[in-house]
Formats: C-alpha cells, structure tokens, sequence
C-alpha cells in the first residue's frame, strides 16, 4: 500500500513525541529484575471457574449459561468445559505446582451455581467446602487469593427466569451472592473482583450475539441469534452491572471491609488504540474508540456518568443515571483491574444509521479497527494469535494514570496464545512476558499506580472463544490424558527465576519501540 509507509512515519513522529514525554529517554534500563518493581508489588497468574473447574454436574453443582451454550455446540471446536483441567478435584496438585513456580497471587473465580445452585438462598455444603478448601490451600502456601465474583457463569436458572442481566432483579441476585462470598471466605480473601470484562461481555453476549446467551438483532448480531436488541441491550446490560458492581462494593464496605481489611474493584478490557493515521478524524475516533471500550466502564466510577460521546451518538437507547445512582457507581472502587491483549488502529468511518432501525454499538462509535497496521481485518471477535505490542500495556497505564486520576490497577489479565500442539519449550511465551512485563516497570517509572501482574493463564484452560485450540497456561495440561497430566513450560521456569531468584533479564529492544 503506497500511502502507509508515509502515515506510518508520521505517526511513529507523533508517537516519538509521546514517549519523550511521557517516559523520558534516559529512563529506559536494558536490564531488570523483580528487586526493579516495588516491593509489595505481586506476580500471579489466574484461571476462571468455568474454564478450570470441569466437574460441572457434580456435587449440586448447576448448569450456568455456559454449559447450556456449549452443550448446543457453539464453540468453534464444539468443545465444552465439563472436565476441562479438572481443577474442582485437582487443587491441591495445582496449588503445589503455583507454589513451586513461586506465584504470589492466584486469581481465579467462583462459580455462582456451585456455591448457590438456584442462584439465590440456600447454599451447596459441597460448593461451599471446595472454595474453603481451595482457598485454605492457597493461603497456607503463602499465595494470595483474588477472587473475581463473576466470570460470565451466571446460573442458567436466572437466564431462565427472567432474562439474566437484562432484567433488574439480577442486581439485588448478585449482590446476595457476593454477601455470601464476603462472610464466608473474606476473612482470608483480601481481593475482590466484581465482575470480569464487562464491556466485552455486553458485545459479545447481547451486540454481536457469540458468547451466551448470545442474543442480537441487526444491526449488530453476526451470530444469528433467536432473540436480542443489539440496539439497547448492550446498553441496559452494562447498566446493570454498573449499579450492581456499585451495590455489590456498598455491601462490602458497610458490613465486611473495615474487619476484612480487603479491596474490591471493577475489571475492564482495554485495548490501546492508535490512529492509522493523523488525520483530525483518525484521532479523533481514536479518542471515540477509547471512550466507547474503555470508558463506558471506567467514566461512570471515575466521573459519576458514560463519556460524553456515548450519550450522544446512542441518545435515548442509553440508559441514565440517576443523581443517586450516580452518586452510587461514582468512587466505587479500591481498585481497576486491567485485562490487555491489544493494540488496535483505529480509522474513522462515517455514521451511518440503518433506515429500518435504531443503530447499535458498532455504528454509535463508528471506526474501524484493525489489528495490524496493514488493516487485516480482525475476526468477529478477539483473535487467537498474540500480537506482540508491548509498550501499549504502558501506554494503557499511562492512559490510565493521566485520564482516571492514576487509580491502583491491578494488570489482571495479559498472556500469549499458543497453538495446541505447542510445546513445553515456549520461548514466544517469554518472550511476549518479559516484554510486557518491562512495558509495566516504565510505566510504574513514570508514575503509574499499577500493583500486580496476573498473567493469563496458570494452566492450560478451555478458552471461552476458542476452547481447546489456543493454549495460554504458564502449565502445559495434557488433554488426552485422562489424568490431564500438568507440566510446568520453559515459561514458568523463566516465571520462577524472575520471581524467586531475582534473575536479571534483557529488557527487550521492542519496549524502547513506541509499538
Ligand atoms: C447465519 O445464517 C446464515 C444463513 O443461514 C449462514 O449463511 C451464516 O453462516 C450463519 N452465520 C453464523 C455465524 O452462524
Ligand atoms: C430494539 O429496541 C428499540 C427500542 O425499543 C426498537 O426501536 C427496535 O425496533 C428494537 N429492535 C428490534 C430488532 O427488536
Ligand atoms: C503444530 O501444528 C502446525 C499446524 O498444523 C504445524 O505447522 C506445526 O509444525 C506443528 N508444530 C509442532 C511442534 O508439531
Ligand atoms: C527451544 O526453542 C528455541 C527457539 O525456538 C531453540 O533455540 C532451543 O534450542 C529450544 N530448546 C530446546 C530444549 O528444545
């Protein structure tokens, strides 16, 4: 393409700028180590329920929304995650092996319909048992518990109810089901996280219609759903869990957190976006993009209401606050938690609105993003390669920092997709952390607020987008062996090292690259 060496040099002028100042040249190291980032900064990997747990009708365990999309053979391979890693019996295997890599910090998730099958009243003894038992183990290796309360697993029974997240009720559910959560493990649980990427789940669950319960309609839904609104629900749903992570962090505070002496955030998707070119409209659809991903989330905790763009281009289809609900969702955090894979560019496209309906998401934001700089288009959803960008988790921080106020972040998700049959030797995989993890300590040099890094993920999981095709785990799982064998990767050696030995490691060059 004839004009993209010319915007890509512009752009790189543009972004030079950027990084003078906002990392000052002479503060880049070639070299760091664990004794670089501050002290009770932590270094963990997570899992999530669904994804690790199998063991799906045992125990008085229910199904969650999960396992009826699953079942209807939906995932790309038709995989469903009723063994999966076979965590509900393998814990205390599992917690060893963390142990042995030197993992300061394990995040995984509680499944709502094992802990309380109907999704509201009586507790599952044997629910209950199992995430005592997980989290007794964990604490007793010296490894810190971060729980996320909701990992996209709601019981199905509510989705039959009454619609899951499009309906009011669920606010009041999940906030008795995060109560239960505080009582029973807070007192050895310092880590709350509500609600798990919230704003890919309104996307993917209500506007594109791909993840259950895959609901849409046109103009959004490219997954042919049997009934939805991408028009509003994207809209309500977030809404709702808004008000619900805020009624959720009220109850915290009031009953449990002064005794608990824990902190409770929100988890957001944040891609970092750049213009494809500097053209005023590239950025400020850039800017747009940023607002509509990112700060849907984050705007109504940090300023009381959606960014300005949002309620604008989406009119009467998004929802308002009321001054109380503002006031509610406004500071209702200790913390963000940060999950970030991406760089995207980011191009203008002209709003359009469809003569037979409202529009939905998409063509309220309006730009067209791509992955890579020679416009592949990306695919319906997140892809499963790794893209390697990493100063744009810098970036992000930053972003964060000089946007949001710097409120503490804990990195909760970052990690390096690998092809099934990828070996135990991942040099990629360290690769794509040590990168990474040097994007986090430049920001932490320029001032970010940033207190962990979760990598993604410990084991080899069922992946909610491609099940059993892309491998993320730091811990090789054999999933044909009906033991599901663990082997810890050249990864997690290298984990080990930079963790519990202090080894120093090579910046790498790419970090000193703007992208
Ligand atoms: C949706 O349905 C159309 C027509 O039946 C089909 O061509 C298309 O592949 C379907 N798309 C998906 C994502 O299932
Ligand atoms: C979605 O809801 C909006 C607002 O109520 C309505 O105008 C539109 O027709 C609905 N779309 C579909 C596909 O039902
Ligand atoms: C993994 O599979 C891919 C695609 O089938 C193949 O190209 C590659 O050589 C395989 N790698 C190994 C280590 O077997
Ligand atoms: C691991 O892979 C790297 C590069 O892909 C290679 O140089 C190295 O020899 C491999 N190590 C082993 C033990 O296979």
């Amino acid at each position: 393409m004839a004009g993209t060496m010319s915007f890509t040099s512009l752009f790189l002028r543009l972004l030079l700028t950027l990084v003078v100042a906002e990392v000052g040249i002479g503060q880049t190291t070639p070299k760091f180590s664990r004794d670089d980032f501050p002290s009770n900064f932590v270094f963990g990997a997570g899992t999530s329920a669904y994804q690790i747990e199998g063991a799906v009708a045992e125990d008085g365990r229910t199904p969650s929304i999960w396992d009826v999309y699953t079942h209807k053979g939906y995932m790309p391979d038709k995989s469903n995650a009723d063994i999966a890693c076979d965590g509900y019996h393998k814990y205390k295997e599992d917690v060893n092996i963390m142990s042995d890599i030197g993992l300061e910090a394990y995040r995984f998730s509680i499944s709502w319909s094992r802990l309380l099958p109907y999704g509201r009243g009586a507790i599952n003894p044997k629910g209950l048992q199992y995430y005592n038992n997980l989290i007794d183990e964990l604490v007793g290796h010296g490894i810190q518990p971060h729980v996320t309360l909701y990992h996209l697993d709601h019981p199905q029974i509510l989705e039959e109810e009454y619609a899951g997240w499009l309906s009011p009720k669920f606010i009041e559910d999940f906030t008795a089901f995060a109560d239960v959560c505080f009582r029973e493990f807070g007192d050895r649980v310092a880590h709350w996280t509500t609600v798990n990427e919230p704003n890919i789940m309104c996307l993917g669950s209500y506007d594109s219609g791909q993840i259950p319960p895959r609901r849409c309609s046109y103009p959004g839904g490219l997954f042919n759903c049997t009934a939805g609104n991408s028009s509003v629900e994207p809209y309500i749903v977030m809404h709702h869990v808004l008000l619900a992570h805020a009624s959720i962090v009220a109850v915290y505070r009031e009953k449990y957190q002064e005794k608990q002496k824990g902190l409770i955030g929100l988890n957001v998707y944040s891609f970092w976006f750049v213009p494809m070119t500097n053209s005023n409209a590239d950025l400020e659809a850039t800017q747009r993009a940023m607002d509509f991903y990112t700060g849907w989330a984050l705007n109504p905790l940090l300023f009381g209401d959606y960014p300005r763009i949002m309620k604008k281009n989406a009119g009467s289809r998004i929802p308002s606050f009321t001054k109380h609900e503002s006031e509610l969702v406004k500071g209702s955090f200790d913390f963000i938690g940060l999950n970030h894979y991406f760089t995207a560019y980011i191009q203008d496209k002209p709003q359009t609105t469809p003569n037979t309906s409202p529009g939905d998401y998409t063509s309220d934001m309006h730009v067209k993003l791509s992955l890579t700089k020679d416009d592949t288009p990306p695919g319906p959803f997140v892809p499963s390669s790794s893209p390697y960008n990493p100063s744009s988790l810098r970036n992000v921080l930053l972003y964060f920092k000089d946007y949001y106020g710097n409120p503490p972040v804990y990195i909760q998700e970052n990690g390096f997709g690998g092809p099934p049959n990828e070996t135990l030797n991942d040099t990629g995989r360290i690769h794509y952390i040590n990168g990474y993890m040097g994007g986090i300590l430049d920001a932490i040099r320029s001032g970010s607020n940033a207190r962990g890094y979760i990598m993604w993920s410990f084991l080899d999981v069922f992946e909610l987008l491609s099940g059993y095709q892309t491998r993320y785990g730091l811990v090789h799982v054999d999933f044909e062996d009906k033991d599901l064998k663990r082997q810890p990767k050249l990864s997690a050696q290298w984990y080990s090292n930079f963790i519990m030995k202090n080894d120093i490691f090579l910046k790498n060059a790419e970090n000193d690259r703007s992208i």
